[in-house]
């Protein structure tokens, strides 16, 4: 089954938060932030419907498309800006879309997830889906939390998908979730995010290993043939894990997570993006998109961009 991502679009917050500015009412310092995550900097502001709409305007010009082209609209996010009703419904109507929309939540896999509904929407018919990863991650953080303060980031990344029968840009997909992990980063009703900071550490380097190496397998590629690999941005430490035991080198990485923090959802679009505005996008060459979250859930993909 042909699916062609044909346009990007990204959003980012203008206000820029860095570490030093952190330190100044938090229990941290820039040398432990950045030595312990890679993170700098990270921005702040917007909501996950206004963010997500700067990017899905972007990702459309980008494609080329008008509102009227799209399909469906999946939008990817853990923070919704209203518990009920999604967020997707209402980005549909600022963008000025006329088609089914819904929220998919699987936390930091999430883009990759509704990239994979989006997959199985173009199979029943539908013909151009856009697909949105969109985070206001900030509005749920404890800011006397050092735990927690100095990971996220506000963002958003949007991709437009296209159906084709003649060739498909997704090779193979690897998804998996383990509810069993749910208690070791959560964000209740009215509460903050939560985490066990060293438990998820620890499986993420492992569903991200596994699902990377199912997915190599289910496109028939080795490691050695991955030009980039996008990974979701969540700690330097965990992508340089993963890939040492994948045995691909930190060259082949994208990396932002220095400039904008773990932005859930929208971390591997907003990878992917500044991959190819950097002209590491090639096309021919083979991706690993992958991504690990709460839940916990995980997604790996190879992409051969047309
Ligand atoms: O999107 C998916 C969700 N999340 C993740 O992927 C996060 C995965 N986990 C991580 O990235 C890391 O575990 C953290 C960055 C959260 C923590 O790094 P760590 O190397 O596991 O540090 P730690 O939790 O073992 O803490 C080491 C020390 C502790 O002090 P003591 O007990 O050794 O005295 C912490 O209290 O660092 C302390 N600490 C901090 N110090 C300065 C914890 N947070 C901070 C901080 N600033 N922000």
């Amino acid at each position: 089954m042909g699916v062609r991502f044909r346009g990007w679009g990204i959003a980012l917050p203008d206000r820029i938060v860095t570490n030093d500015e952190l330190s100044k009412t938090l229990d941290t310092s820039d040398e432990w932030i950045t030595e312990r995550t890679g993170i700098r900097e990270r921005r702040i502001g917007g909501s996950a419907m206004s963010l997500g709409v700067v990017a899905g305007h972007q990702a459309l010009e980008d494609a080329g498309f008008a509102a009227a082209d799209i399909d469906f609209l999946v939008v990817a996010t853990t923070t919704p800006d209203r518990l009920c009703p999604a967020t997707a419904p209402m980005i549909a109507h600022e963008m000025g879309l006329d088609c089914p929309a819904m929220d998919v939540n699987a936390a930091c896999s999430g883009f990759m997830f509704a990239v994979r509904t989006a997959q199985g929407l173009l199979e029943t018919g539908n013909r151009r889906i856009l697909v949105i990863g969109s985070e206001h991650l900030s509005r749920w953080v404890d800011w006397s939390d050092r735990n927690m303060a100095v990971l996220l980031g506000d963002g958003a990344g949007a991709a437009v998908l296209e159906y084709d029968p003649d060739g498909t840009d997704v090779l193979s997909f690897c998804l998996g979730a383990d509810g069993s992990a749910a208690d070791l980063l959560t964000c209740e009703h009215g509460g903050y995010f939560d985490m066990n900071g060293k438990e998820i550490f620890r499986r993420a380097v492992r569903v991200v290993v596994d699902s990377a190496e199912q997915a190599l397998k289910g496109a028939g590629i080795t490691a050695d043939e991955l030009s980039l690999v996008v990974p979701h941005q969540a700690n330097i430490r965990i992508i340089q894990a993963a890939l040492q035991r994948l045995g691909v080198g930190m060259d082949r990485a994208v990396i932002t997570l220095d400039r904008y923090g773990n932005t859930s959802s929208s971390s591997i679009p907003l990878a992917y993006y500044d991959a190819r505005e950097n002209g590491r996008v090639r096309p021919g060459e083979y991706a690993l998109l992958t991504g690990f979250g709460a839940g916990m859930t995980w997604a790996s993909a190879i992409v051969r961009w047309s």
